[in-house]
């Protein structure tokens, strides 16, 4: 009797550890489900080949936003604010790629070369076309910044995932929204890169 119990706790455990693990099956951005999606995970995204060859976005399969210009962050107290670049038409910001269905001008079966998509982002993660009132991107996070602000931990030294800020969570040095996200892993809610419980996430570049 008690040894089925410890089989059963074990299977459960396994099958438990199984489906926590980190990964972008069965997430928000696992669209393989939709008869669009061609039973596929990756493809709505990227492609092995003839992908767009932009800078910054890695064998990208997606239409990108034609949006303009977006309304950018700015405050009185934004040190950075000379540094940051229009994540459009922008060859540093990688922001673009997220902001090819979250911005909510790109429909998500938009890629392969298909431009006739009619399903969006749903209310909720669509940040719109005036990212003003989001956590600024798109920008140069350096040393100099860092002393500049003085509440902002310098990048290339403070430890962060293994590494440091800069090894880490910049791309092109430029703080992105995949700074703080992992398109690909759901584990920490909100395809968060680490817990924000305490608000670890915050606390690892603002120095508060
Ligand atoms: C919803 C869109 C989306 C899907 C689906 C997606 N990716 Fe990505 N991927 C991105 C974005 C955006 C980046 C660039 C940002 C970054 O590196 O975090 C990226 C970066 C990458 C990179 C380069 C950086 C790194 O993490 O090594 C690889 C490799 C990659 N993806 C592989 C995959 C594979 C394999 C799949 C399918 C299992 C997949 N991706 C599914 C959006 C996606
Ligand atoms: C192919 C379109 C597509 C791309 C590209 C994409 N997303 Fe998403 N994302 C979605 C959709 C659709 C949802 C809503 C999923 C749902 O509610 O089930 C979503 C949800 C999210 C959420 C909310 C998850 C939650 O549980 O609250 C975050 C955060 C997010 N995406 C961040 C990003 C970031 C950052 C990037 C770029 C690195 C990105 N996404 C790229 C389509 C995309
Ligand atoms: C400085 C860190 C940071 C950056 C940069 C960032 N996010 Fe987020 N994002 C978060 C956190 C933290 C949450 C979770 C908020 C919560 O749980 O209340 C979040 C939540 C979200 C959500 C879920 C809906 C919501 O409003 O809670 C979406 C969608 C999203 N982010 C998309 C993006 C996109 C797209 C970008 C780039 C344009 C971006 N994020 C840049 C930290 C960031
Ligand atoms: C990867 C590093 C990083 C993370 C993580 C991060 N920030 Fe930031 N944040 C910055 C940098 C760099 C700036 C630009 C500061 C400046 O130039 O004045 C900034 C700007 C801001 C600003 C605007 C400051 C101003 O003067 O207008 C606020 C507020 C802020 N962050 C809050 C947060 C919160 C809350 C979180 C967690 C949800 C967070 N940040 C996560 C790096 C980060």
């Amino acid at each position: 009797m008690k040894r089925y119990k410890l089989f059963f706790t074990l299977i459960a455990l396994f099958a438990f550890a199984n489906f926590s693990f980190g990964q972008i099956t069965g997430s928000g951005h696992d669209f393989s489900s939709n008869a669009w999606a061609n039973n596929e995970i990756c493809i709505v995204c990227h492609t092995p080949h003839n992908g767009t060859a932009t800078a910054n976005a890695p064998l990208w399969n997606r239409q990108l936003s034609s949006v303009g210009s977006y309304t950018l962050y700015s405050s009185p107290t934004f040190d950075a604010a000379g540094s940051v670049v229009d994540p459009v038409g922008s060859s540093t910001s990688n922001s673009r790629l997220c902001l090819s269905c979250h911005d909510g001008t790109v429909a998500l079966e938009n890629f392969g070369g298909t431009t006739t998509g009619s399903a969006y982002v749903p209310g909720y993660a669509n940040v719109g076309t005036d990212i003003s009132n989001d956590h600024p991107i798109s920008f140069t996070y350096d040393p100099a910044l860092a002393t500049t602000d003085g509440g902002l931990y310098d990048p290339t030294t403070r430890p962060a995932l293994g590494g440091t800020i800069s090894s880490t969570m910049l791309f092109s040095g430029q703080l992105e929204c995949a700074s703080c996200h992992d398109v690909h892993d759901n584990i920490n809610g909100s395809f968060l890169r680490m817990s924000n419980t305490g608000s670890a996430l915050c606390l690892t570049c603002h120095n508060k």
